[in-house]
Parts: C-alpha cells; sequence; structure tokens
C-alpha cells in the first residue's frame, strides 16, 4: 500500500506516529516492541520527531529493543555508523537503556561471524522494520545482481555494495519476510525512476526494494515523478 504525503516533514511526522502507535500495541500485546531501524539520510527527521515525542517515557523504552536492518563496516562512532546516526538522533536522547539497543557488530575482524552472531539475537518476528531505499533500488544493504537475494536460509550476510562504504552486513530475505510490519520511507524526486520500477515490472534482481512491494510505503509528492 502507498501512502503519498506532501513533504518530507509530513511524511517523517506521519511515520513517527505510526511508529510510536505500533510500538504501543506491540507493548500492550506481547510485553515488547521489536523495532529494526533503517540507515541513510531519510529517516533522521523522523528519529529526531520520535526523540522529542517519546523523551519522557521511559515505560516505552523499557519494553523497546532496537535492532538495525544493515551496517556499514565501519567502526560505531565513524560518521557513516548506521547505529551511529539512530544513537545521536534518538537512542542517547530519549536515553534508551543500554540493554534494549541491539548493534551490528560491523567493525569485529571476522565478519562472517558477526553477521552470525547478530542473526542469533535477532527477533524471530520483528515488530517493526523500518527500511528505506536508494535512488538505485536498493534497499538494507541489498544491492542490484546481489547474490545475498538468493539467500533462503541466513537471516544476516556479509555483502559488498556499489557504493560507499562497500563492505557491509545486511539482513536477507529470510530476515525481511518475517517482520510482522514493514515500512518503507521513500522521499526526494531521485527516488522517482527506481519506485516506478518496483511498482512496474518489480524485478527484485534489478530494483531489490521491489522484495517489500507488498509493505506499506511512505512517499514524498516529489518522489511519485
Ligand atoms: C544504508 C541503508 C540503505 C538506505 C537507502 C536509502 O545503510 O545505506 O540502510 O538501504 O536506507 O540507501 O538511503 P537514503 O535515505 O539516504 O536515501
Amino acid at each position: 500500500m502507498i501512502q503519498i504525503f506532501p513533504d518530507y516533514e509530513t511524511l517523517s511526522r506521519e511515520a513517527a506516529a505510526r511508529i510510536i502507535s505500533l510500538g504501543m500495541s506491540a507493548i500492550v500485546e506481547r510485553d515488547r516492541f521489536d523495532l529494526v531501524l533503517s540507515g541513510g539520510d531519510t529517516p533522521r527527521r523522523c528519529y529526531e520527531i520520535l526523540a522529542e515525542r517519546l523523551r519522557e517515557e521511559p515505560e516505552f523504552w523499557r519494553d523497546t529493543h532496537v535492532f538495525w536492518g544493515d551496517e556499514r563496516c565501519v567502526r560505531p562512532d565513524d560518521p557513516a555508523s548506521n547505529y551511529g546516526r539512530a544513537k545521536e538522533t534518538l537512542l542517547d536522547v530519549v536515553k534508551a537503556p543500554a540493554k534494549n539497543v541491539h548493534r551490528i557488530r560491523a567493525e569485529s575482524a571476522d565478519l562472517e561471524a558477526a553477521a552470525a552472531a547478530y542473526a542469533e539475537s535477532f527477533p524471530v518476528f520483528p515488530d517493526l522494520l523500518l527500511l528505506g531505499m536508494g535512488a538505485d533500488g536498493h534497499t538494507a544493504s541489498l544491492f542490484a545482481g546481489s547474490s545475498a537475494l538468493d539467500e533462503r536460509e541466513k537471516r544476516f550476510v556479509v555483502v559488498e555494495a556499489s557504493v560507499d562504504p562497500k563492505t557491509r552486513i545486511t539482513m536477507a530475505p529470510p530476515a525481511i519476510f518475517a517482520a510482522r510490519t514493514t515500512l518503507m520511507l521513500v522521499s526526494g524526486p531521485e527516488k522517482a525512476e527506481a519506485l516506478q520500477r518496483v511498482f512496474g515490472d518489480g524485478d527484485v534482481r534489478e530494483t531489490p526494494a521491489a522484495l517489500v512491494c507488498e509493505a506499506t510505503w511512505f512517499v514524498t509528492n516529489d518522489a511519485m515523478g
């Protein structure tokens, strides 16, 4: 389902509202909210709004566990770290308990072991998976033509991306398809072509974001082309 918003600020506000309402329902129903964050620039404003709205909600954060769908193989304090960005804009502000923040150890010397360990710690059925889409149609760190798109067992794998930083650990299809809800955030005219491919021929090999074409897509008007 695609929901179109007039601008980035509105999309970010609506995404934050959706995350809060799904989180509250998960906590009521299962005493726990497993939230998987995406990297990239698009969710930045949404994270800021979540930080404003959930700054004084320690009970929400007591029951919320935060994961990532992919990580660039850099140190956690590197500006390119997906964990680092979320920490700065959201997790530090709301004082998320350290034991509830499950980052991918992508700075490890043994990346295969780090991916396997992360898969072990990752929820079987995450409540909410947030994703973004690159202008080339990648999502998480699943890029066009990647053999990771054919993975049917491992939930996290090490991949080489076509953009920097190249080496990454990413969720593979088994982890993506396990999410109870997936919310894709897309903003900006540079995404229009890939978006048309997702909802056109939907060729996952060429446009990996088509893997989640049945998810909820929040899209700004300018990305509709
Ligand atoms: C990453 C991502 C990636 C991102 C898209 C969109 O680590 O790069 O998780 O899949 O979500 O590339 O990025 P923007 O939001 O910056 O366009």
